[in-house]
């Protein structure tokens, strides 16, 4: 696919996807800007080479209607604050007020188009919605890694309408090192999956499998694969219906000999709300009226061993449930394995994003993927829409 440095953007107006999909409190103040703050690079260098620039992004699920809750303008509020300008918001994201601002825009300025999720056609990635889009610029580039997972108008269908597409910095970034990690890894390659479900990542683990030296599995999805073994996992979450699958990918991982690690040990309690009461036990002594809701420590002892040859680590997913402390011990100490090592490491998923940044590590990690489902995506073994529709569109 091209690049962003492959145009020439003196005087061009110059539209960028970004996803600027970013949390919001009551107040509709931003959370938390790192997707904001990841693309001034990209803005930046199209405003240095003179082009006009016009941004478009969704924010939540309007679900194709119009709702204040979800405008662009905070986002539009907290770029300018970033780039030391107004940035102009417009009204909607297609139509003629649109098009008329865009054509009084000038080189070095700023124009944040409305919430695209306003129109039920972007995510139907319908043609005609995405010419609409097309037709404001001169140049496409898409920036928004974290959205190039769904096939939606701003993200594949416009390609076919823009003579000049490519990606910018963050896009490129993200790809590169993914696939570094992955394509040609320094090994060992370990994979470290957690999260609550299985059947979130059996995609994943499958096609990690085939790629990895280790594997380490916690979370709520490790009860699965304990429950398939025939332990008792008392009140844990299990998806039981996922038990052949979870038994299917230990025999793989043996047979092909990846080292699958499993917890030996776990945080219990009687409910997720009764941190009050959690109790440290092995998984065969799992009390029938509690629940796994961390690793335990005789667990994260065993994966820290497991991660202390690797070359390259690419996580994805929480060791329990981190949000409450009593629960969060696990978790944090995988942040502080992945921090302290020489390995390359790579993360990626919203909740282990907020794990690192809440334990204060994230400058010692490697990469930290902007993506939560594009991330999985990529760790699924699949080609993202949004790239696969740059890369048709560089011929
Ligand atoms: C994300 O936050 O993962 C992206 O912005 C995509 O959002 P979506 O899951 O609503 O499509």
């Amino acid at each position: 696919m091209k690049s962003i440095k492959d145009f020439n953007l003196s005087e061009k107006k110059v539209l960028v996807r970004v996803d600027f999909n970013v949390p919001l409190d009551d107040q509709q103040n931003i959370t938390d800007d790192t997707r904001i703050v990841e693309v001034l690079p990209t803005l930046r260098y199209a405003m240095e080479n003179g082009a006009a620039l016009i941004l478009m992004s969704h924010l939540g699920r309007p679900k194709g209607k119009p709702a204040p809750k979800y405008s662009m303008a905070p986002a539009a509020m907290l770029l300018g604050k970033h780039l030391n300008l107004e940035v102009k918001m417009a009204p909607d994201c297609i139509g003629p007020e649109v098009k008329k601002m865009v054509d009084q825009l000038k080189s070095g300025e700023v124009l944040m188009l409305e919430n695209l999720r306003f129109y039920a056609e972007e995510e139907k990635n319908d043609d005609e919605f995405a010419q609409k889009i097309a037709g404001l610029c001169d140049v496409y580039i898409n920036d928004a890694f974290a959205v190039s997972h769904r096939a939606h108008a701003s993200v594949e269908a416009v390609t076919k309408f823009v003579k000049d597409c490519g990606a910018g910095f963050l896009l490129k970034k993200e790809i590169d090192y993914f696939n570094e990690a992955m394509n040609n890894p320094k090994r060992p390659l370990v994979a470290v999956v957690g999260g609550a479900k299985v059947s979130s990542k059996l995609g994943a683990l499958k096609n990690m499998l085939a790629r990895v030296n280790k594997i380490i599995i916690g979370g709520a999805m490790a009860n699965t694969f304990l429950k398939s073994q025939g332990k008792d996992v008392g009140k844990s979450l299990v998806e039981d219906e996922l038990l052949g699958e979870a038994a299917d990918i230990m025999a793989r991982a043996s047979k092909s000999g990846v080292s699958l690690f499993l917890p030996v040990d776990a945080v219990v309690s009687s409910s997720p709300d009764a941190p009050q009461h959690a109790a440290v036990v092995d998984v065969e002594n799992i009390p029938k009226d509690t629940m796994a809701l961390d690793i335990g420590p005789k667990t994260s002892s065993l994966f820290s061993k497991a991660l202390s040859d690797a070359q390259t680590i690419i996580w994805n997913g929480p060791m329990g449930m981190f949000e409450t402390e009593a629960f969060s011990r696990g978790t944090m100490e995988m942040v502080h394995n992945l921090a302290n090592s020489k390995a390359l490491t790579i993360v990626g998923g919203g909740d282990t994003d907020v794990a690192v940044h809440s334990a204060g590590e994230a400058e010692k990690i490697s990469y930290i993927s902007t993506g939560g489902g594009a991330f999985l995506h990529l760790m699924e073994g699949k080609i993202l829409p949004g790239v696969a529709a740059l890369e048709r569109a560089a011929g």
